[in-house]
């Protein structure tokens, strides 16, 4: 089954065509980044009036690269939530648009089920469950169980600030460029020594949840670079906040596996991306005999891919009335 997979929930437009839930025929992301960059953060207007402009080409771009025509397509999966509404209702009302007319049933996708999928794309081993979802966004850091296909269990989140926020912000506090995460990871990687000079917060490490705080965190940088005298070593301060929250994102996951008894951990969200995170959490995971998986960085930030992904192995197509931009959805 061929799947044409839209997802618009803020600054990409990602279209991409997924044969039976892990091929990927065909994977194209247009991206508004740039024309945020000067304002340091998504301006969710702009972002909208460009996926007006970029999604129909995209869609075009996904059905040439794949070699296929609308004939050869056999669904449609849709983001339709958490997100930015303007975003959100361009790929929806895209989506619905395209269904009627080519006569094509309309998946709707949870845009956090979709990064957990984006480790079933060109997999080599199968994924085995009981698993746990570690997602990490720039909106989102949650603790999922998974039991199977449509069966998610929410376990914790953040209560206040998401990881990718917070790497961010703390970017933005140190004079960095937007997006932080891969800024602060490039900086971190250029800290040479093994103890940084800093000691930050770990919130809420120890706590028996599986919530997550990191505004503690970010505030813990904030002060330290408005409270020194003398310019502050980047790379050092970048190290020891990459180290700090990987720490507590790591730390909640094992604890986690080890008590619902896991068989495979699968991360996800534009912080996967994060090398430091990804090997920390590997090693970890070794530690307690539990594989750890993450998608390739490309598949980390938002795609389509993932969202065809979804819809394959979620396949409940919704009439075109009911499906809706629903920008607050959750597990
Ligand atoms: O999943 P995503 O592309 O969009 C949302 O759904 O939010 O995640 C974007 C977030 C941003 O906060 C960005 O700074 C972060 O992912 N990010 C990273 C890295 N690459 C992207 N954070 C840490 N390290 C990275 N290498
Ligand atoms: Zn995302």
């Amino acid at each position: 089954m061929k799947i044409l997979g839209i997802e618009t929930s803020c600054d990409e437009t990602g279209v991409a065509v997924v044969k039976d839930g892990q091929k990927i025929l065909s994977n194209v992301i247009s991206t508004s980044v740039e024309l945020h960059k000067k304002y340091g953060g998504v301006v969710p207007e702009i972002a909208a009036r460009e996926q007006v402009k970029v999604i129909i080409p995209a869609i075009q771009e996904a059905l040439n690269g794949a070699n296929l025509n609308w004939e050869n397509i056999d669904a449609i999966g849709v983001t339709i939530g958490p997100g930015l509404v303007g975003s959100l209702l361009v790929g929806t009302e895209t989506a619905k648009s395209l269904g009627f007319v080519y006569k094509k049933p309309v998946i709707p996708v949870n845009h956090l089920v979709g990064h957990v999928y984006s480790n079933f794309l060109d997999a080599k081993e199968k994924i085995q469950f009981p698993a746990l979802c570690l997602i990490v966004s720039g909106g989102h850091t949650d603790l999922v169980l998974m039991a199977g296909h449509e069966k998610f269990k929410w376990l914790g989140g953040t209560r206040d600030d998401a990881a990718g926020e917070a790497f961010d912000k703390v970017a933005r506090v140190l004079g960095l460029g937007y997006p932080g995460g891969p800024e602060i990871e490039r900086h971190a990687q250029n800290f040479k020594l093994k103890i940084s000079n800093f000691k930050l917060p770990r919130p809420m490490i120890d706590t028996n949840d599986f919530d997550f705080s990191f505004s503690g965190l970010k505030t813990a940088v904030v002060n330290l670079v408005s409270n020194e005298k003398k310019p502050l070593s980047v790379p050092d301060v970048a190290a020891s906040f990459q180290q700090a929250i990987t720490d507590v994102l790591v730390t909640k996951t094992i604890k986690a596996a080890q008590k619902y008894k896991i068989k495979q951990i699968l991360l996800g969200g534009g912080v996967a991306a994060n090398l430091a995170l990804r090997s920390k959490l590997s090693d970890y995971g070794k530690k307690i005999r539990v594989a750890v998986r993450f998608p390739p960085i490309e598949l980390c930030i938002d795609n389509g891919a993932m969202v065809a992904s979804t819809a394959f192995y979620n396949f409940k197509p919704e009439s075109p009335e009911k499906i809706q931009a629903e920008p607050g959805l959750y597990f």
